[in-house]
Order: C-alpha cells, then sequence, then structure tokens
C-alpha cells in the first residue's frame, strides 16, 4: 500500500507540472476583446484538481503510511532535529499545502478582477507563484531527500 501510494504520488508530481506549464502559457496570452472568456480558462481547474489529487495522496502518506511523518507524530519535539523528517514532516508538506492555496487564490483574484486583462495578469502572477513554491518543494534527485524522477 505504502509504494503504491507512493508510487501514485510521485507520478502526479509530473500531472502538476504539465498543468503549471499549461495554466502558465494559457494565462500569458493576451485577452480577446470580443469576449469575456479568458484563455484556457479550463487549465484552472485542471490545475486545481491535479494539486487536490496530490494533497489528497500526500495527506493518505502523511497520516496513514509514511515512516518518516510517523516518526514526527510519535514525537513531535524530536522531528525538529531531525533533517529527513523535518523535510517531510514540515518543509515539503507545508510548502506544498501553500501552492494549493496560491492556486485558489489566483483563481479567486481572477474570477474578482475588475477587467478580462486583469484577471489574466493576475492568474499569470499566481500561477508563476504556485509553480514555483512547487517547484522549490519536490524532493528531486539531487536534494539530500532526494527521490527518484521516476517511480516502478
Ligand atoms: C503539488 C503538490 C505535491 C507534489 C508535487 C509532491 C511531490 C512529491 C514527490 C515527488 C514525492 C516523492 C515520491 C517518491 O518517493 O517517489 C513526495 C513524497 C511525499 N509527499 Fe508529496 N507532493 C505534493 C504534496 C504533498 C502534500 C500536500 C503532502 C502532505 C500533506 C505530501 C506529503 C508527502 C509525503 C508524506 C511523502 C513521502 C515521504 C515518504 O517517503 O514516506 N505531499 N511528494
Amino acid at each position: 500500500m505504502y509504494a503504491n501510494v507512493l508510487l501514485i504520488h510521485n507520478w502526479l508530481r509530473w500531472f502538476t507540472l504539465i498543468m503549471c506549464i499549461g495554466a502558465i502559457v494559457y494565462a500569458a496570452r493576451p485577452v480577446r476583446s470580443d469576449t469575456k472568456e479568458l484563455p484556457g480558462n479550463a487549465w484552472d481547474t485542471y490545475l486545481m484538481l491535479a494539486v487536490d489529487l496530490q494533497m489528497l495522496t500526500g495527506l493518505i502518506l502523511y497520516f496513514g503510511l509514511s515512516v518518516f511523518t510517523k516518526v514526527a507524530m510519535e514525537n513531535p519535539a524530536g522531528a525538529w532535529g531531525d533533517p529527513t523528517v523535518r523535510y517531510w514532516s514540515v518543509l515539503h508538506a507545508g510548502a506544498m499545502f501553500a501552492s494549493l492555496l496560491t492556486v485558489r487564490v489566483a483563481r479567486i483574484l481572477a474570477l474578482n478582477a475588475p477587467t478580462p486583462a486583469i484577471a489574466q495578469r493576475r492568474r499569470l502572477i499566481w500561477f508563476i507563484i504556485s509553480t514555483a513554491v512547487i517547484l522549490s518543494a519536490v524532493p528531486w534527485p539531487f536534494l539530500s531527500n532526494g527521490r527518484p524522477l521516476f517511480r516502478f
């Protein structure tokens, strides 16, 4: 079970990053003057879905399966002292939770923008921020807590 959820969580990372790129590309396009519809609006929803699925599998790992977060929950005070436990229980999960919020912020600010051009600019800025947060919190193989790019 642990291995299967890790595998899903690992592959979902690629789905999430592709959705990030798609959302940024469409948010960077100019708005058409003959419509109020924002270009590639559906990508916002796909990105939210991707981050939500990542969150769901992350929570299953966090509260059910991960050996690292189990150690952290058994001894919260000691978790900060161990770099690996700290990374998984605080840094990775915390930053990824922040990315979920920034994707929501992008959507809400765009929906409440006074003009489509402003909505588009807000989407672009917040999707770039979300992507930067995600990229910074992924356990890339070259990091000390690195994980494989692809799991089989
Ligand atoms: C965009 C969001 C996220 C991305 C891109 C992401 C990415 C990853 C990746 C690539 C791994 C390594 C998987 C492997 O070993 O093959 C991982 C592991 C993990 N993630 Fe995430 N994650 C995200 C969100 C979250 C969230 C929100 C949580 C917690 C609530 C979380 C908790 C974990 C845990 C506990 C592990 C595994 C540690 C272990 O080996 O036991 N992740 N994540």
